[in-house]
């Protein structure tokens, strides 16, 4: 491996760009746990087969429930606790030595965190909360780094039915005081601060700054991380440690009716203001065990798992937490992120802790490939078995360079397409049962329904490029947006009524094998680094700035990120833009939302492409930023304004070079 040059890298992974699908390899494919795609006659009998390799409490006699469309309930009868299927019942087969997470910190910190320890550290944190006065049905926040203690936060919330809204620890606070006071949090779970890549973060004094006029807010437990100063309100805010501490250690599961909501996930729609995707329990987790399992193949007792996410996206709820909880599996948790201490560091861990099955981000992807083959290759990655991707499409080069610098040319690659309001993963290739395309997620799993469809709602020939949806309701499925459901029935029941789900993302499909190929957002939704962002939140965010009158945000295409924020900016009066304004701005954008949100390019403009009618017409911006020859102009208000855009946006360009 070692004297592959880059060269010859080059060479082979161009020759590799001809070939359009690679089969499962044969050492795979013997022992994989799914070695055919077989779609089941009956979907809904499919996962109620699932649903019985849960723990519970009540066994549900029903499986989906489709009498009040579009609020579909699914196992409704049944009731059950998550966080006894997570842990308590791994403790009771003599599991509670069997390590969960492998945590490694940024200064090189070691943990094995064991179920057993788990589930203590569980119960003591549910009588903690329950001593502060939250009880079954009360939300509580998490905003926490990646450190064991975000999986005790939540499975002690799930042990008592209090569904938990965790918020990334990259948002800022006033991101989640806008997240707590959305979901009316009784309790927030905070750190003093965080690592992040070397230097310390004041978590909790940054949450100060902003979460005092919360009434609802009767509680923070604040987890000692960084040993950061920070104030105690004394009638608030209580030390995690010492309140795990002084409760008792045994806490009985609270019995959950299937349906009772697990969690709030808030996420970028097409407003401004975030949706809260609400999802319930039995359902969620019967479909997240299954498809951890099956398209992960995982053996639990043999496999390493590692999930590069953090736990505030939905890829860490569904694959850090619950998918591997539910299945008893080892995986490895990574505090930080891939290019600190050094670029190699993922590489590193892997090699360390033998990880079998790796999952990241496309975007991770072409980092890395940035950062060179060598990084990856001075490793011994031989263990690994299995790579996944999730969170946008994947470019062809860079699924090939996963496959062959990383995966040593033996590891299938699944791509997984989900949402967060999917819960789980919905389209892939089982790896031991079909083959892969570059740039293909696959196939609908077995028991879903995916179609693409015409704006009427026939399915368009394979070939054609369509809307994608879903024509049939799915275990693991958004219960509704909290507290907002005309809108959750707007935003994805209304275009063709209450039985076809409207996922936003453009799609075609293979006419041979029908294999999907997303083609990205339909709405006003950009995808940074596969992490989901609102051009209209962006926007709120840089009008709010006192020296701005107007703005709008596009998703720029992007060799790194895959869309990059391009924001076009309009000043107050006669006010002139500078280099000290935009980086004004961006940190601006980055106190109301987080770093992320940042906009990666600003172009000043003296007034926006509008219709007649006043709508900012964002396609004629995109087509000027990515360069494209502009289309008909004639029915903006003043088709002038594109002539001096067009000017601005070279001379940007021109000084970026130069
Ligand atoms: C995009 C992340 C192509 C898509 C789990 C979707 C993908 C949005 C893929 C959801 C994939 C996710 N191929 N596109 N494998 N996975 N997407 O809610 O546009 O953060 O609608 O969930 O990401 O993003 P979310």
């Amino acid at each position: 491996m070692a004297d592959t040059t880059s060269k010859d890298l080059g060479t082979e992974l161009e020759e590799l760009l001809e070939v359009e699908t690679f089969d499962p390899p044969e050492g795979f494919v013997a022992d994989a746990l799914v070695k055919e795609h077989e779609p089941p006659a009956d979907a809904v009998a499919f996962w109620a087969e699932q649903a019985r390799e849960l723990e519970w409490i009540r066994e549900p006699t029903q499986a989906l429930d489709d009498a009040n469309k579009p609020f579909f309930t699914w196992f409704a009868d049944g009731t059950i606790n998550a966080s006894v299927n997570c842990l308590d019942r791994h403790v009771a087969a003599g599991l509670g030595d069997r390590v969960a997470f492998h945590w490694h910190g940024e200064g090189g910190e070691e943990r094995d965190i064991t179920y057993g320890w788990l589930l203590e550290q569980t119960q003591r944190a549910a009588n903690a909360l329950r001593s502060r006065g939250i009880e079954q049905g009360d939300v509580v926040g998490i905003y926490l780094p990646m450190v064991p203690e975000v999986v005790v936060a939540m499975l002690a919330c799930a042990r008592i039915g209090a569904p938990h809204n965790v918020v990334f620890g990259g948002f800022s606070a006033g991101s989640v005081k806008e997240r707590m006071e959305f979901s009316q949090a009784k309790a927030l779970i905070t750190a003093d601060g965080a690592r992040r890549k070397g230097k310390t973060a004041p978590v909790k004094s940054e949450v100060d700054a902003c979460m005092g006029d919360l009434d609802h807010l009767e509680t923070i437990l604040v987890v000692r991380n960084t040993g950061t100063e920070c104030e105690m309100d004394a009638d608030r805010d209580v030390w995690w440690h010492e309140a795990l501490e002084a409760a008792e250690p045994e806490c009985a599961p609270a019995e959950l009716d299937a349906e009772h909501p697990l969690f709030i996930l808030y996420t970028s729609g097409s407003t401004a203001k975030p949706k809260g995707i609400l999802h319930t329990t039995g359902g969620y987790l019967t479909q997240v065990a299954w498809t951890h399992k099956h398209v992960f193949d995982l053996k639990p007792e043999e496999d390493v798992y590692w999930c590069s996410a953090d736990v505030g996206w939905i890829t860490g709820h569904s694959y850090i937490v619950y998918g591997p909880l539910l299945n008893g599996a080892t995986s490895v948790m990574w505090e930080g992120g891939p290019d600190h201490p050094h670029k190699g560091i993922w590489w590193e861990l892997c090699a360390k802790r033998g990880v079998t099955l790796f999952y990241t981000a496309p975007t991770a992807i072409r980092a890395c490939m940035k950062w060179g083959a060598e990084l990856v290759q001075e490793h011994d990655l031989s263990k690994l078995r299995l790579l996944g991707t999730v969170g946008e499409p994947i470019n062809p080069k860079a699924w090939l360079w996963y496959w062959k610098v990383v995966g040593g040319g033996r590891c299938p690659i699944v791509d997984t397409w989900w949402q967060t309001e999917t819960g789980a993963i919905m389209v892939t290739t089982l790896p031991g049962a079909q083959h892969a395309k570059p740039g293909s997620a696959g196939t609908p799993l077995p028991g879903i329904d995916v179609a693409v469809l015409d704006d009427d709602g026939t399915e368009v020939e394979h070939g054609t490029q369509g809307l994608l949806a879903i024509r049939e309701p799915w275990p693991s499925m958004l219960r509704g947006l909290y507290k907002e459901d005309e809108r959750f029935v707007e935003t994805y029941f209304s275009k063709w009524g209450k039985d076809t789900y409207l996922v936003g993302d453009a799609a075609r499909r293979d006419a041979e094998d029908g294999y999907v190929w997303v083609i990205g957002r339909i709405d006003d939704v950009i995808n940074v680094s596969g992490h989901r962002m609102s051009t209209a939140e962006i926007e709120s965010a840089i009008v709010s700035h006192p020296k701005v009158a107007e703005a709008a945000v596009i998703g720029q295409a992007d060799e790194d990120t895959g869309q990059a924020v391009c924001a076009f900016v309009t000043l107050e009066g006669d006010l002139e833009g500078s280099d000290d304004l935009e980086a004004e701005l961006r940190e601006h954008v980055a106190a109301k939302i987080g770093k992320l949100a940042r906009p990666k390019r600003m172009i000043w403009a003296d007034d926006l492409p509008k219709t007649r009618s006043g709508k900012i017409m964002r396609r004629l911006l995109r087509d000027i930023a990515e360069g494209r020859a502009l289309g008909d102009v004639t029915t903006l208000r003043d088709p002038d304004v594109m002539a001096q855009l067009e000017g601005k946006v070279k001379e940007a360009q021109a000084d970026g070079e130069g």
